[in-house]
């Protein structure tokens, strides 16, 4: 079994019976969060999918703290090896083994410069196999045509992690769209409500997914659930 647990935002944290990794690990400044970056004592992996400061978040401190292996870009791999992380660089396309799972690299349509304006590579989703369970986290994008692609290649998806605040990324009647080309067995919303710019109501996503004939859940932060 695999355990998505949400900390708001972007964050998830996946565990299975022996290994537990952070997505997009942004808790500090984020109102939402119901955890700090001190509440991980034990974690493998850290995966980034962009360079912005919503996303790579407090993922340098958690990663030193914990010793957990930073996954993402070439950039940002780079970027927080010099800050005093462990790294493994990726590039979209490509995917690599870790102890504790798979990790592919997916485009995604957006940007990625650092918390000060450094140029960090290309944005990315990332696919996670994990547990025997696949999870695609989209990172921040609009909506694709190669959802269908990045699902026919590397699903079925047992969880689409699916951002729906529009202004920055897909709104609520595209990522409505993304959740049909995903096709995953369970759909979430993430990215909304954090900031002024996307407050929409996740309830009308889930209810537009569903009247299409797929699942969808809103995960509330520091709530879990389970893929079987
Ligand atoms: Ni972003
Ligand atoms: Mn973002």
């Amino acid at each position: 079994m695999v355990k998505l647990t949400f900390h708001g935002h972007s964050c998830w944290e996946v565990q299975d019976e022996s290994h537990r990794v952070l997505i997009d690990p942004f808790l500090t400044g984020n109102d939402l969060a119901d955890v700090g970056p001190d509440a991980f004592e034990k974690l493998d992996g850290v995966i980034i999918t962009h360079g912005h400061g919503d996303h790579i978040g407090d993922g340098v401190e958690i990663a030193k703290k914990t010793g957990a292996l930073v996954v993402s870009n070439f950039e940002i791999a780079n970027y927080v090896a010099a800050k005093g992380c462990t790294s493994h660089p990726l590039h979209i396309g490509g995917g690599a083994g870790f102890p504790f799972g798979h990790v592919k690299l997916t485009i995604a349509h957006h940007g990625s410069t650092g918390p000060d304006g450094e140029s960090l590579g290309n944005p990315a989703g990332v696919v996670l196999t994990m547990g025997g369970r696949k999870i695609y986290h989209a990172g921040d994008t609009g909506l694709f045509l190669d959802m269908k692609l990045i699902a026919e290649m590397n699903g079925p998806f047992d969880a689409a992690l699916l951002p729906i605040g529009d202004n920055f990324t897909m709104g609520i009647t595209d990522a409505v769209k993304a959740a049909e080309f995903v096709d995953a067995k369970i759909t979430i919303p993430m990215h909304y409500q954090t900031f002024p710019y996307i407050e929409v109501n996740p309830n009308e996503f889930v209810q537009k997914v569903e009247s299409q004939g797929r699942k969808a859940a809103i995960v509330e932060p520091g709530a879990s659930i389970d893929l079987e």
